[in-house]
């Protein structure tokens, strides 16, 4: 066996100014979990770091908004998404925080050791300032237009449209996201790092010594901004929530958010590190260590230009050897949105879907945005459980364990002579774990869950070739070969989904009776064992893998999202103001029923109108109504409505109307009718 290499696995720590969606999820989660789980069944040293980013505008914002304490905000989150990810099975070796002392401390003396090596340029400039608000404008509290793309919702510090980074003056028309004015400008002293001193180290390090091996995602966009020419980034702020800037001058300052935060992954290291006795300094000095960070595209600037530039500056840390971050993911054709409730919640899938946890770290990697944004679809979520899960993966382990079962009571047979097909089925077995590692090295998680899913296949059509089932009946012997060599690949699978599907892993290993193999079944021995389970390992019963989902538990997620649209878009609506004021007589005037519609009729030559035939109470009168888009005449016949039955008659397309059905409007642009609650009322009922 190798010497076992060390790993530093970073995953891009979540603010916790909300839960965490699918989309955080497979772009960062899920991948990094599975490399991580995958270096750790390679038997190499892994510390799989990540925490919660509490610091930063959004946390402030969020407290605001509910009129709560900061702290508070974090609180909820952190326990929430600690646990959540917890219960999903995504395997950090530590989960930490930045508002812990521990990271307090390790940001504040990162700082001040580039303060005391002149590491930064200390400069008083005008920085934008809400007067109103008395505070100074930085990062998510201010919006502008993008001075590189011209989105004009860009953020201070970032354009969400384009990922670009920049300082808040840089923003075109400019407005104060608490108060909506337009800031003035305001001088204050900051410390900023020149970036444009590491342009060099840059080009060499990542453009030069990595072309490569990082995604084209990756590189291209880092490329961009260097050969774009980088400028000095303040790393201080003018706020009161987060780390205080611990040198002179520094009160009422804090700590840039994206200083502190990269930093909160040193500081987890620390914190696993303690909690186990061991010192985290090779994890983060040695360069023999591999140093990599998992993160979504928005957060590439941040980890491939300013937090590279930090550690270079600071001078005895290693710098990481890939940074492999992923596009994003789209939810049923829309982007995911936190503030518009368009996403589907970790939190709330784990009760929705109980003990499903694999299915959807199935799905989000089938479909992982790693070259390009992908959607996910419900539909699509079911399509790869019932068609692939089940229907592969769970049905040849299940054909195999109950033959076993019923044919040697459970007990792995002796196997005869082996046949070609036997031998080339066991030899395409051995080269598995080598194809699967091949792609998961390079962060090709997709490709590697094909391959998975290809031995599960292969599996299949063993059986289905050799059919032990008809053999038993003429030739005993043969079927202990054939169920020999198929639970030789169901022990596989075992172990190689493990990564990918730890929840289904343990309980094959269960089934399998793994844990009775002194270790002996690994992905190492894959490669080498003609029998992973000897002959006479006792094997358990069958248990269900995976169960079907049915077309009813995917409607209720569809309707979960519809209902989330419909509440935005009504929220979202702008309400007409109110007109001017009438007297009580005015309204007096109007002479408002309950009808009843009789008749409908299309009025010929027009998109809009139907002739109705409507029961006033009074009489039955011909009204013209302008609702033909929003209901067919069929649909209409006995519906219940209010007409303003003494509006002077006038002729529609040459037919006189003789009063107005009042109509109000719809989320989606349609039309409703206003109708009595109680169905007793009689036509002809006046409202007032
Ligand atoms: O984009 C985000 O969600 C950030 N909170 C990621 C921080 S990653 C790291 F540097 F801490
Ligand atoms: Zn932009």
């Amino acid at each position: 066996m190798n010497t076992p290499k060390r790993y530093t696995i970073t995953a891009a720590l979540p603010y916790t100014n909300g839960p965490v969606h699918i989309g955080h999820l497979a772009g960062v989660y899920v991948p990094a979990d599975i490399y991580a789980r995958f270096q750790r069944l390679k038997g190499n040293d892994v510390a799989y770091i990540c925490g919660s980013d509490e610091h930063g505008v959004p946390i402030t914002i969020k407290a605001k908004k509910e009129g709560v304490t900061p702290q508070q905000v974090v609180d909820k989150y952190h326990a929430m998404i600690k646990d959540s990810f917890k219960e999903f099975g995504i395997s950090f070796d530590n989960y930490s925080r930045t508002s812990a002392k521990i990271h307090h401390d390790t940001a504040s003396e990162f700082f001040k050791k580039l303060y005391d090596e002149g590491k930064f340029i200390e400069e008083t400039n005008q920085q934008l300032y809400d007067a109103e608000a008395n505070q100074f404008l930085a990062d998510r509290f201010v919006v502008g237009t993008c001075p590189k793309c011209g989105f004009e919702e860009s953020y201070g510090d970032q354009c969400e449209n384009c990922g670009t980074s920049h300082n808040a003056t840089d923003l075109i028309n400019p407005k104060s996201a608490i108060t909506g004015n337009t800031p003035s400008l305001k001088e204050t002293k900051h410390w900023f790092l020149p970036l444009d001193q590491y342009e060099p180290f840059l080009k060499e390090w990542i453009l030069e010594g990595h072309k490569e091996d990082w995604k084209p995602n990756v590189y291209g966009q880092v490329k961009s901004w260097v050969d774009d020419g980088l400028r000095p980034r303040a790393v201080t702020r003018d706020l009161d929530w987060g780390i205080p800037v611990p040198v002179e001058g520094g009160e009422g300052k804090v700590l840039y958010v994206w200083f502190d935060a990269p930093i909160g992954y040193i500081s987890s290291t620390k914190e696993w590190a303690a909690e186990k006795g061991i010192d985290w300094e090779p994890y983060w000095k040695d360069k023999d260590t591999k140093l990599l960070h998992f993160i979504g595209k928005d957060n590439i600037v941040f980890h491939c230009i300013i937090f590279p530039s930090m550690l270079k500056a600071e001078g005895s840390y290693v710098l990481p050897e890939n940074v492999p971050a992923n596009e994003f993911l789209n939810l049923e054709g829309n982007k995911i949105s936190t503030s518009k409730n368009w996403a589907v919640w970790l939190h709330e899938y784990l009760v929705d879907f109980p003990e499903k946890q694999d299915v959807l770290r199935y799905t989000l990697t089938a479909n992982a945005p790693e070259s390009k944004d992908n959607d996910f679809t419900w539909k699509d979520f079911q399509a790869r459980n019932n068609n692939e899960l089940v229907a592969i993966f769970g049905n040849f382990i299940n054909r195999v364990v109950v033959l076993t079962n019923k044919y040697y009571d459970g007990q792995v047979p002796s196997p005869a002579t082996f046949t070609d097909i036997d031998e080339d089925t066991l030899g395409s077995l051995k080269k598995y774990p080598q194809i699967i590692s091949k792609s998961i090295e390079r962060y090709r998680f997709r490709e590697a869950l094909v391959e998975l899913m290809n031995l599960a296949r292969l599996g299949n059509k063993y059986l289905a070739d050799e059919e032990p089932w008809k053999v038993i009946k003429t030739d005993p012997e043969r079927v202990q070969t054939i169920l020999f060599v198929a639970l030789q690949i169901a022990s596989g699978l075992a172990i190689l989904c493990e990564p990918f599907l730890p929840f289904t892993s343990k309980k094959l290993k269960n089934i399998l009776r793994h844990s009775e193999l002194d270790g002996l079944a690994s992905w190492d021995t894959i490669k080498t064992a003609n029998g992973l389970l000897p002959a006479g390992h006792q094997i358990g019963k069958g248990e269900l893998l995976f169960a079907k989902i049915e077309d009813a538990e995917v409607q209720q997620q569809l309707d979960k999202l519809q209902a989330s649209k419909q509440a935005n878009e009504a929220a979202n609506k702008t309400v007409a103001p109110q007109k001017d004021t009438i007297e009580f007589d005015d309204f007096t005037k109007l002479d408002m029923r309950v009808g009843t519609i009789l008749e409908a009729t299309k009025v010929p030559k027009t998109k809009k109108l139907l002739q109705l035939k409507v029961d006033v109470g009074i009489d039955t009168r011909t009204i013209v109504s302008g609702i033909a888009e929003s209901f067919s005449p069929e649909e209409i016949i006995g519906q219940r409505v209010t007409v303003l039955c003494n509006l002077a008659p006038r002729k529609l397309r040459g037919v006189e109307s003789q009063g107005m059905i009042l109509m109000t409007d719809t989320p989606d642009g349609k039309l409703a009718f206003i109708e009595p609650e109680n169905e007793s009322v009689a036509n002809g009922e006046q409202v007032s």
